[in-house]
């Protein structure tokens, strides 16, 4: 099923520091997990979802390597037995890392007063959450964040409740970037894949830079949260951030033991 009136953004800049010697010559998102180089995840996780249309912002080095290896997002296997993506691909550059908010306000005029489902290169889910995703697309307004249980809350942005379980607050890393929490009001991570409406660019203009100097796309989910219009969906399945030294053959080895980006089993007859 195509989804309408919605536009896909990938984000894909950044140093990638915490990859040490794996990102001295190329983009973290080009580095392999599994069989696929890691960009490929978040491009399928958009094309289940039904979106089409996709926007890919990296930085400047490594840029042309993007569009090497995907062209205009049409692409088959290297057998070319079979299809890999259908995808309408657009590229813009990023002149240095100044945050995740940063990144969606450079896709205003691509997403041309539609809906926006944002993925961050670097994250990876083993179910596409096509429902509330497709939800979110025929609501009125409003974000949706998904959020995953974690054992280190502190190093993710985390949803603080009320007693009666509404959303009060957002909290990028507790303690480290937001000073006002010493630790974690909760466990419940913010994972890279967030859904806005059109008028999140005005929210963006708005932003002040976080205490690291980015815009920080929890800044964002608060603006949401404060108005009452911030619905959180729970991710099924695994979830993992592949920014981390360490990380890459562990979520390759996840991949092949258990699948990735699968669908429920009904909208997968429907895909067949
Ligand atoms: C970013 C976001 C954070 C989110 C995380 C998910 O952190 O700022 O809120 O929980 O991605 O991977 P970063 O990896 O930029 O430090």
């Amino acid at each position: 099923m195509a989804l309408d009136g919605t536009r896909g953004l990938i984000c894909a800049g950044g140093e990638a520091t915490r990859l040490h010697e794996l990102t001295r010559v190329t983009n973290k998102h080009l580095l392999p997990v599994g069989e696929w180089p890691m960009i490929y995840y978040p491009l399928q996780l958009l094309q289940r979802c039904g979106i089409d249309e996709v926007l890919i912002v990296t930085g400047q080095n490594h840029a042309g390597d993007f569009i090497d290896l995907l062209g205009d997002g049409r692409l088959r296997t290297r057998d070319g037995a079979s299809s890999l993506f259908e995808l309408d691909l657009t590229y813009k550059v990023q002149r240095k890392a100044g945050g995740i908010a940063e990144v969606v306000g450079m896709a205003e005029s691509f997403a041309a007063g539609q809906n926006l489902v944002v993925c961050l290169g670097d994250n990876l889910f083993e179910y596409v959450e096509a429902e509330p995703i497709q939800a979110f697309a025929g609501s009125g307004g409003g974000a949706q964040v998904f959020v995953k249980e974690v054992s280190d809350p502190e190093r993710f942005g985390v949803i603080a409740y009320g007693d009666d379980g509404r959303v009060l607050d957002v909290v990028e890393k507790a303690g480290s970037v937001d000073m006002r929490y010493d630790a974690p009001p909760s466990s419940d991570a913010v994972v890279g894949l967030y859904c806005y409406p059109p008028d999140v660019f005005d929210v963006i203009r708005r932003l002040e830079p976080s205490s690291r100097g980015e815009l920080e796309i929890t800044d964002v989910n608060r603006v949401y949260a404060e108005r009452g219009e911030l619905s959180v969906a729970r991710v099924e399945g695994w979830w993992r951030d592949a920014g981390t030294h360490g990380a890459l053959a562990e979520i390759g080895e996840l991949v092949a033991r258990t699948g990735v980006n699968k669908l429920a089993t009904a909208e997968v007859a429907g895909r067949a």
